[in-house]
């Protein structure tokens, strides 16, 4: 069959043969048909990940963990945890029987690979209790995520959204998503904090981050009171590491500012996920939900794992 290869970890993959999955015990042959291409793909094959030794257990190995394909009697499932060495970006791959769900009918392939995406947006009620009429602060909201985050907030209720981005035309995008204040992290330190100042209002009641790094660092100094105050609760998500995996927390930043940190993963378990899962697809068959897709062959991997001009659309393989 043919896949994308990786040979060496942090190098690029290749459109290459590779030997047939052949199911064991307990395992199921997928024929692949859609995978989406994401920041974590990339950062498990490059080794920066920390679940990389995880996944890139043996050399050459087919990355990607999960996607959409068919069962030998053609049921279209999404798919994840292919046996190692065999990954999703491939004509076939090969998974244990419960390793898959099925999707949803009439859903095409490329556009099931996104909709998990879009419960990271979910996760403002799940991980911070957000109530309708709240104010909720988006950070990276120029990217896939981000922009379905966006979409998700003004569908449950948010009272404001701020939206953050690095360039003006994307920001134009995100303000026509449903954001109602836009904010360039593309500017020096003091100019950021000052705009994440002025756009707070009454406060940030949750923010969702999909940056980290220097962006949320500045942030996080913004919600420290100037003066001696009780502070106001401001539940701010973990998600992404877009703008770096660390940043450094001061002490007063947590003891003074009311921020109170949690990570996407709380409050999820299988029967959450599922309901989340139906209302993402609910809106998308609606058309409240919308996203953009870049689709490829497989042939062209090479080219397109090192492309950067997607701009807030999902890279989805056709195999
Ligand atoms: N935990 C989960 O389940 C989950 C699910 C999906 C995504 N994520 C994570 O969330 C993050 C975003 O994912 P995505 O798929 O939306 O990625 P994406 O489409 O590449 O978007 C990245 C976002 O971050 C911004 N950005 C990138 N580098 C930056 C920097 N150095 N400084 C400031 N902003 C920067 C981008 O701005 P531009 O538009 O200007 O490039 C864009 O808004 C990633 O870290 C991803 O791994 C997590």
């Amino acid at each position: 069959m043919k896949a994308a290869v990786l040979h060496e970890i942090g190098s690029v993959p290749r459109y290459e043969d590779f030997p047939d999955p052949v199911a064991g015990e307990g395992e199921v042959i997928i024929d692949v048909k859609a995978v989406a291409v994401e920041n974590v793909d990339k950062a498990i094959a490059t080794g920066t990940h920390y679940a990389s030794g995880q996944f890139l257990t043996e050399l050459p190995a087919i990355p990607a963990f999960d996607g959409v394909g068919a069962l030998p009697d053609g049921t279209l499932v999404g798919f994840g945890n292919p046996r190692r060495p065999y990954g999703a970006l491939a004509e076939k791959t090969v998974v244990a029987a419960a390793a898959y769900v099925p999707i949803p009918e009439g859903i095409d392939p490329a556009v099931a690979t996104v909709l998990a995406t879009a419960i990271t947006g979910m996760s403002i009620t799940t991980a911070a209790g957000f109530v309708p009429g709240e104010t909720v602060l988006i950070q990276g909201a120029t990217g896939v995520a981000g922009r379905l985050a966006v979409q998700v907030a003004r569908l449950l209720g948010a009272g404001r959204i701020v939206a953050t981005g690095r360039d003006d035309d994307q920001l134009r995008d995100v303000r026509a998503l449903g954001a109602d204040t836009v904010i360039n992290t593309a500017v020096g330190d003091d100019a950021l904090a000052r705009a994440f100042t002025e756009a707070k209002g009454e406060g940030y009641d949750v923010v969702l981050d999909y940056l980290w790094g220097r962006p949320t660092e500045i942030l996080l100094r913004t919600l420290v009171p100037e003066s001696f105050a009780f502070p106001k609760s401001t539940r701010l998500i973990q998600v992404g590491e877009a703008a770096g995996r660390g940043l450094t927390l001061t002490a007063e930043s947590l003891r003074t500012s009311g921020v109170e940190i949690y990570g996407a993963a709380k409050g999820l378990d299988a029967e959450t996920m599922g309901r989340m899962y139906g209302q993402i697809v609910e809106w998308t068959r609606s058309g409240e939900l919308t996203f953009d897709l870049a689709t490829i062959p497989l042939s062209d991997i090479e080219t397109a794992w090192q492309r950067t001009d997607l701009r807030g659309k999902r890279l989805v393989v056709l195999p």
